[in-house]
């Protein structure tokens, strides 16, 4: 992957964080953020589905388990709604104010998860997504590779060691799960200046110290210009 440093004060950068479910992407997210403000960067921290009052509807009827039935068209779309919200509330006045904007999944995820997992087509899942985005690509994305067994073991078991209960997607078979991790990596094979691999078997230090070194000039301390 690359990434060149432009003047913080005015570019934002999206950086988005996308895998398996139970990768750790959220606590990757927020190390990077804490690393990022400390540096002296304006930082937003969202995630997809919700990022938004509507966005985070959404994600309820898309996630909640007793919705009544939710094909995978309503479901692709739905993704494909909050995240328009998002794009067009939240992410680009932040980028355009020169914010960086970390989000934890993106478009990536609604082509793996609708297009391949929910067998709909890239090409179609795509071109619903060029809608809702106006076209809006990351300028990085971090996918943290996780095996579908690890990724439920991670997921169901919380902090205290009590047992988490999966949403709708995460509770598919882990063959369903299989096929998204195996979309991500053609994904980032298909596209390495934007993609930044890491195997989500390694220690949460461990990844943190990966990201910051790939992300290397964004964390050089921002110095105000005189
Ligand atoms: P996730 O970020 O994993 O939520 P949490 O960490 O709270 O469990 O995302 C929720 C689920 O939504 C996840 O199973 C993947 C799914 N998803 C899609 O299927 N398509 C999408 O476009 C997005 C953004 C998420």
């Amino acid at each position: 992957m690359s990434l060149t440093q432009q003047n913080p004060k005015t570019a934002g950068r999206f950086i988005v964080f996308e895998g398996g479910d139970g990768a750790g992407k959220s606590t990757q997210a927020a190390l990077l953020c804490e690393a990022l403000r400390k540096n002296g960067h304006q930082v937003l921290q969202t995630r997809e589905p919700g990022g938004t009052e509507i966005g985070e509807k959404l994600r309820s009827l898309v996630l909640d388990h007793g919705q009544g039935t939710v094909d995978a068209r309503t479901e692709a779309l739905m993704y494909a709604a909050a995240r328009a919200a998002h794009v067009e509330q939240v992410i680009r006045p932040a980028l355009d104010g020169g914010t960086m904007v970390i989000c934890d999944r993106f478009v990536d995820s609604s082509l793996a998860y609708q297009g391949v997992g929910r067998a709909l087509g890239e090409d179609a899942v795509r071109s619903i997504n060029e809608f809702a985005t106006g076209g809006l690509r990351p300028d990085l994305t971090v996918l943290l590779d996780v095996t579908p067994i690890a990724g439920r073991s991670r997921r169901t078991v919380g902090a205290d060691g009590a047992s988490v209960a999966e949403d709708r997607l995460e509770s598919e078979p882990d063959e369903f799960h299989s096929r998204i991790r195996d979309a991500f990596l053609h994904f980032a094979k298909r596209e390495p200046a934007r993609y930044l691999v890491l195997d989500a078997s390694q220690s949460i230090e461990e990844l943190a110290r990966a990201i910051a070194s790939a992300l290397g000039p964004l964390l050089v301390p921002v110095t105000e210009t005189p």
